[in-house]
């Protein structure tokens, strides 16, 4: 005779004991784009920023006293200490900003390259054949990691600010096409691309008109796929937002 399961409560220390609804959680986001288009500004519309800078261009947001500042990173040493304290000592930032991973990236090839006494390039560093970019992408895993420590456990919002590039694409089903991306070695990106909420290209807004494309001054964030640049998000964000000055394109989904 088939023997019967009975059903009673969930095992007190099993998963089913444990279960949860999706619960809204501080954003991680990628910001690309081409040099002065924006991407400082639109960081420090987060709430509470704190940047944690790389590069110093911070002029566009000068004598902003809602937003602070890290002294500038000269070292991927200073870059770990900044994220280690963000992350272990009391302070009431929200929004955690790294301006830029692609200096930050630079940064850490230079440094590669300095540590091995063989190498001129990070093509020859750490015996070649890739090693070089492999310790590279490692570092930036172990940095990405930090930050979604950061954004768990402090309940912060991270933004990665980064430059652009245009490159090749050679899809199997269409010929061979151009489209931004991130600006920084291929085998490091998907730090900042898979494994965030929203990766958005913010870029100047085009007009068509009588079949001749113009620009204004009005810029705009695509955070969704286009086969002219990198972009996604998981809020179901279908269209460009408008970025004005003095707002967050993103405000709505914070
Ligand atoms: N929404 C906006 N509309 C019009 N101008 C803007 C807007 N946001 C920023 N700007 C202007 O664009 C210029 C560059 O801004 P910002 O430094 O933020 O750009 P960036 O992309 O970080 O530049 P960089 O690549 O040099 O770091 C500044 O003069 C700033 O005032
Ligand atoms: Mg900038």
């Amino acid at each position: 005779m088939e023997e019967r399961l009975t059903i009673g409560k969930p095992d007190k220390d099993g998963f089913l004991a444990k279960l949860f609804s999706p619960q809204k959680r501080p954003i991680i986001a990628t910001i690309v784009g081409e040099g002065g288009i924006g991407k400082t500004s639109l960081a420090s519309y987060f709430p509470a920023p704190i940047f944690l800078r790389t590069e110093d261009g911070s002029q566009a947001i000068a004598g902003r006293e809602d937003v602070a500042m890290f002294p500038l990173c000269k070292t991927v040493a200073d870059v770990m200490q900044g994220l280690n304290e963000i992350l272990s000592q009391p302070h009431p930032f929200k929004t955690l900003v790294i301006d830029s991973i692609t200096q930050l990236s630079n940064m850490i090839e230079s440094e590669i390259v300095a540590a091995d006494p063989k190498a001129k390039s990070i093509n020859q560093a750490n015996g070649g054949y890739g090693a070089g970019y492999a310790t590279l992408a490692a570092k930036h895993g172990e940095i990405r990691k930090l930050c979604g420590d950061i954004n768990e456990r402090r309940g912060m919002h991270v933004v990665f600010i980064a430059h652009a590039v245009t490159e090749r694409v050679n899809p199997p089903d269409v010929s061979e096409y151009l489209r931004y991306s991130i600006r920084i070695h291929k085998d490091s990106i998907q730090h900042y691309s898979d494994n965030v909420d929203l990766v958005g290209f913010l870029k100047l807004k085009t007009y068509v008109t009588e079949g001749k494309a113009s620009t204004t001054d009005e810029r705009v964030l695509t955070c969704y796929p286009t086969p002219a640049h990198i972009g996604k998000n998981r809020f179901g964000i279908k269209q460009d937002l408008p970025f004005v000055e003095g707002q967050n394109p993103l405000g709505g989904i914070l």
